[in-house]
């Protein structure tokens, strides 16, 4: 796995309106290597960058994102929010994003946003996306909070990297990673400890810690084995890239 230190949150969420095209682009211009964003599987199977449960923060329309048809959410501003430089930015579809990423040469971290139940229905079509447009395992991370969404990725395909999403890392996380084979274990980076970091490190599995924007934050999750830090303000960072 080709992964760097500083991944991007939302894009570069700091920087450019997050989980949008202008936010990826805005990350690989302050030279990140890598970008995390969110898929959010919405009404009639439609597959959408985007992070919140409602369409309010982050675009100029109302509602449950989930209930949006595909349409109507693509035709939403999602950057006049942020600024207006940014107006008539859109919400990227997960085809759009993968296109974008990958002629910037970034690697990803895809994080599946579904809390439902029904991931034999949701999860499949996100990775049919993937193995359609993004064949190397090298340069892409799949993550979720859902840990049945992970469960059901290793099935379709267990040669992709999976990482288990915490807020704070639970008893059952050694036997939880094992399960799927897991690359990583991505958690907050306020609640964990030392104790903590360096068990997930003698385990095997990398750790990467979100989401942190000053370096201070976790300069001792450096020392304690932490790999990689997902940021909204890449720049603050990037020094240990090189
Ligand atoms: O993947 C790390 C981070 O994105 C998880 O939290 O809510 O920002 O998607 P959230
Ligand atoms: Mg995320």
């Amino acid at each position: 796995m080709q992964l760097s230190k500083v991944i991007g949150h939302r894009g570069a969420a700091g920087l450019a309106p997050e989980n949008t095209l202008a936010s990826i682009r805005a990350a690989a211009e302050v030279g990140v290597k890598w970008v995390e964003i969110d898929v959010y599987p919405i009404a009639q199977g439609g597959l959408v960058i985007f992070h919140d449960d409602t369409l309010e923060r982050c675009t100029n329309g109302s509602g449950l994102t989930l209930d949006a048809n595909l349409e109507t959410i693509l035709s939403l501003d999602a950057g006049a929010w942020f600024g207006e430089a940014h107006l008539g930015e859109k919400v990227p579809t997960l085809e759009q994003a993968l296109d974008c990423i990958q002629s910037l040469g970034l690697g990803l971290n895809l994080e599946i946003k579904y809390e439902g139940a029904d991931v034999e229905a949701v999860v499949p079509p996100i990775l049919a996306v993937l193995a359609e447009r993004w064949q190397d395992n090298e340069k892409l991370l799949v993550s979720s909070f859902n840990y049945a969404a992970l469960e059901m990725c290793f099935k379709v395909n267990p040669l992709r990297h999976l990482a288990y999403l915490v807020e704070e890392v639970p008893s059952d996380w050694l036997l939880k990673l094992a399960a799927i084979q897991a690359y990583s274990l991505n958690c907050y980076y306020l609640p964990l400890t030392e104790e903590q970091a360096v068990a997930v490190k003698s385990a095997g599995y990398k750790l990467l810690c979100y989401t942190a924007n000053e370096p201070d934050l976790v300069a001792q999750h450096w020392e304690w084995g932490m790999d990689a830090v997902i940021t909204d303000d890449p720049r603050q960072f990037m020094h240990l890239e090189h």
